[in-house]
């Protein structure tokens, strides 16, 4: 039986991601695809519902994202948002025009609620827009299901063709009712049924890894965080001992974690793995000397990864997959699909051009952190490890400011370890989604005893998230933060600062760099 699915096409907009997470809560699989997919390729996959995202163009200026007027005769029910809902508008005969008045932020919409759409949704509810243009006429067939007092079209409709549209956004949390509009649509108008859960997941992934990898033999790069972990038990389960996982140690590990890591998938550990640890330290502080800017050290970082894989490949012979724990927002954050580039993840757009393996497997490629953690249980993989925070692969390398040092290494983490411990000891760590410390690149005057001292300050970042998309600040208590701090500047030599970071994300990122 092939399984349900909806597609997201993504014309730009920042909040496409969501849009996948939603119709996922819905129990429904979900990819994100570009805008201008091939019909044939729509046609193959037989989603039950497309689902046109918003976007950054005006569909009236030259050269904008637009989609083949075709794809609203394949009998697949569509749903466009914001700009997809003027794109939707403009292809098919409407008018989209710039708005007398535009819209944003928290706005109260009338519904019609005989609207599949709107069923269950009150008549009256507070939804989230974000447009300068508007659609200013419907295109025929299509009558208006939701208005605002300077919106004409806030929803429209062709309920035969079952071709959908809002010009808000249900996806975000402003909007009160939009996660329910997202499902009246994914159930109510497309039929979806919604039996995708983790289980069937991780027994679909098994079932294609072994299809895929057959006889073959496979590397699968381990940093021991939650991402590359579940992929190597995943990997593991699939196809045993033709797995290898590989552990590099780049010298930007935290205190300790290297040992960790070993013990728990080493020979030591509770699995049954093929493991090697790489202590490449050296190699990677060479490679790195000199260097400060951001996205460079994360290719750098990158590049050398994969060259430590393909030797270690050649070593074991015959290798043709290599495997990594890729997840969705590396994915979109790297800027693969149509939105913007933040920063290289190095799963992702850190890959060097060339790499010598006959195929990358990201098999959590698709799933978002929670998502991950839920397989992982799955997996049987023990909780402690599951909710472990997250760790970038480019690790401590991306959390000093600049030029990366042996002695910078050492100063970021033992201030990192003190910070943890004692987040840990205050009980303070449930619930948080991310906290570390970083080295900032500053250097500043103190005194110390009866001494002048000119270092560096150590940064301390909380995040509170439940996607990593976006973040707030944790409100980590005062008594806890100034304990930490009198430990760093009294334990850590080269350190005579400690700063709080307040900056949620967006503006920030999680990482400094
Ligand atoms: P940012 O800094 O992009 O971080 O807001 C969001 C989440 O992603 C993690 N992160 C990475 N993970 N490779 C990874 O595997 C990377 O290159 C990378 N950069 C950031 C970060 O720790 C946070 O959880």
């Amino acid at each position: 039986m092939q399984q349900e699915m909806i597609i997201v096409l993504d014309f730009g907009g920042q909040y496409n991601q969501l849009i996948a997470r939603r119709v996922r809560e819905c129990n429904v699989y979900c990819e994100v695809h570009p805008y201008d997919m091939s019909l044939d390729r729509i046609r193959e996959l037989n989603p039950k519902g497309i689902i046109m995202t918003g976007g950054p163009n005006s569909v009236y200026e030259e050269g904008s994202a637009l989609c083949d007027k075709k794809i609203f005769e394949l009998g697949i029910s569509i749903l466009g948002i914001c700009y997809g809902s003027q794109v939707m508008a403009h292809v098919l005969g409407g008018e989209v025009a710039t708005a007398p008045v535009s819209e944003y932020g928290k706005t109260e919409v009338t519904t019609d609620t005989s609207s599949s759409l709107f069923q269950d949704v009150g008549g009256k509810t507070v939804c989230w827009m974000s447009h300068t243009d508007y659609i200013a006429k419907v295109p025929e067939g299509f009558s208006v299901t939701a208005h605002t007092p300077v919106c004409p079209v806030a929803a429209m409709e062709d309920r035969k063709r079952g071709l959908y549209a809002t010009q808000f956004h249900p996806e975000v949390v402003h909007t009160a009712e939009g996660a329910k509009m997202l499902r009246n649509f994914v159930v109510d108008v497309c039929g979806c049924r919604g039996e995708w859960r983790m289980d069937s997941f991780v027994e679909t992934s098994i079932r294609k890894l072994r299809e895929k990898i057959g006889v073959g033999k496979v590397l699968c790069a381990l940093s021991g965080g939650v991402d590359s972990s579940v992929a190597a038990v995943l990997l593991s389960k699939a196809v045993g001992k033709q797995l290898t996982c590989v552990f590099v140690d780049h010298g930007l590990l935290r205190k300790y974690e290297g040992d960790e890591v070993e013990a728990v998938f080493g020979p030591e550990g509770p699995y049954d793995l093929n493991f090697i640890r790489v202590n490449a330290q050296e190699r990677f502080y060479e490679k790195l000397a000199g260097v400060s800017e951001p996205e460079e050290k994360r290719k750098i970082i990158g590049e050398e990864f994969i060259r430590v894989f393909e030797e270690e490949a050649k070593k074991i012979g015959a290798v043709d997959f290599l495997v990594q724990g890729t997840i969705y927002p590396d994915v979109i954050e790297s800027g693969l699909g149509k939105s913007a580039v933040i920063k290289s993840h190095h799963n992702v757009g850190g890959l060097p051009d060339y790499v010598d393996f006959k195929e990358i497997i990201e098999p959590l490629r698709l799933l978002f952190k929670d998502e991950v953690r839920r397989a992982g249980l799955e997996l049987g993989i023990p909780a402690y490890l599951v909710y472990r925070q997250p760790f970038p692969g480019p690790g401590l390398g991306i959390r000093i400011i600049g030029e990366v040092t042996a002695e910078k290494v050492r100063i970021v983490q033992d201030a990192d370890f003190i910070y943890r411990e004692e987040i840990v000891k205050a009980g303070c760590d449930k619930g948080l989604g991310q906290y570390f410390a970083a080295l900032t690149n500053m250097r500043s005057v103190g005194v110390m005893g009866d001494f002048r001292t000119y270092d560096y300050a150590v940064a301390l970042r909380a995040v509170n998230t439940s996607d990593f998309m976006t973040a707030e600040c944790a409100q980590i208590p005062f008594e806890v933060l100034q304990k930490v701090m009198n430990r760093i500047i009294n334990e850590v030599k080269g350190v005579n600062r400690v700063v709080y970071d307040l900056t949620s994300k967006p503006p920030g990122t999680v990482e400094f760099e």
